[in-house]
């Protein structure tokens, strides 16, 4: 039977986080960011000085991962890890990229599965990802996969670094975008792709507003037919 989830695939910079966040405030679902978990899992190997290939370790530090989702004031969302607000921490680009290395990791997957799954609640669950139509939330009523050109998507990266107070060279991005890509789209275990029955929307010339009004539209009409 079809899971009341949305999934948002695609790669890093298509504007996952930003649609997902709009399209579960207009439902006024749950959100799960799963790249935050892994991103996560990958901020405290690197404050432990564990190294990112350690799979042993690594899967012990997601098994064992203390993290709060908390709204703030702002509307927005506090990431607490073991008590410390490390929000903004795990945003960075050196981040994003351990996190992209601990992702290979089958058993860090795994050990992050159940917890995943644990977000989906009533009345429903936006999860954004990778991996979240393929193998997470399979029976999902909708899948999307977002795409754009690494340039774009680069471009965006920068904006929104800048937005954080971090400054970042176009050419250092579209080649970390690049490297990323090949990364999760080339790993064993779950690796980026459209699910099958995806919607795959191209966003490079389309705006945040068009693109969450092809998202919602999808979603009213299958809840229709549920
Ligand atoms: O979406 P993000 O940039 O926060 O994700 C960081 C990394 O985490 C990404 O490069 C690969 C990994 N990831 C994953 O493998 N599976 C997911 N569902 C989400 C993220």
């Amino acid at each position: 039977m079809a899971q009341s989830v949305i999934t948002l695939d695609g790669p890093a910079g298509s504007g996952k986080g930003t649609i997902a966040h709009r399209v579960a405030t207009a439902l006024g679902w749950h959100m799960l960011d799963s790249g935050a978990l892994y991103r996560l899992v990958a901020f405290d190997a690197i404050s432990k000085d564990i190294a990112l290939d350690d799979e042993p370790a690594l899967t012990e530090l997601a098994r064992s991962l203390e993290v709060e989702f908390v709204a703030n004031d702002s509307g927005a969302t506090d990431i607490v890890l073991h008590e410390k607000k490390v929000t903004l921490d795990i945003r960075t680009e050196e981040c994003g990229c351990a996190a992209s290395e601990v992702a290979a990791c089958s058993a860090v997957r795994a050990a992050l599965l159940e917890r995943q799954r644990d977000f989906l609640q009533s009345p429903g669950l936006v999860a954004d990802g990778r991996d979240m139509g393929t193998v997470v939330f399979p029976d999902a009523i909708v899948k999307v996969y977002l795409t754009a050109s690494a340039e774009v998507r680069a471009g965006r990266r920068q904006k929104q670094l800048k937005e954080q107070g971090h400054d970042a060279k176009m050419s250092g991005l579209v080649r970390d975008i690049q490297e990323r890509d090949a990364r999760d789209m080339g790993r064993k275990d779950s690796p980026l792709k459209p699910a099958d029955d995806a919607l795959i929307i191209d966003t490079d010339q389309l705006s945040i507003d068009e693109v969450v009004d092809k998202v919602l539209t999808l979603v009213n009409s299958r809840l229709k037919l549920k």
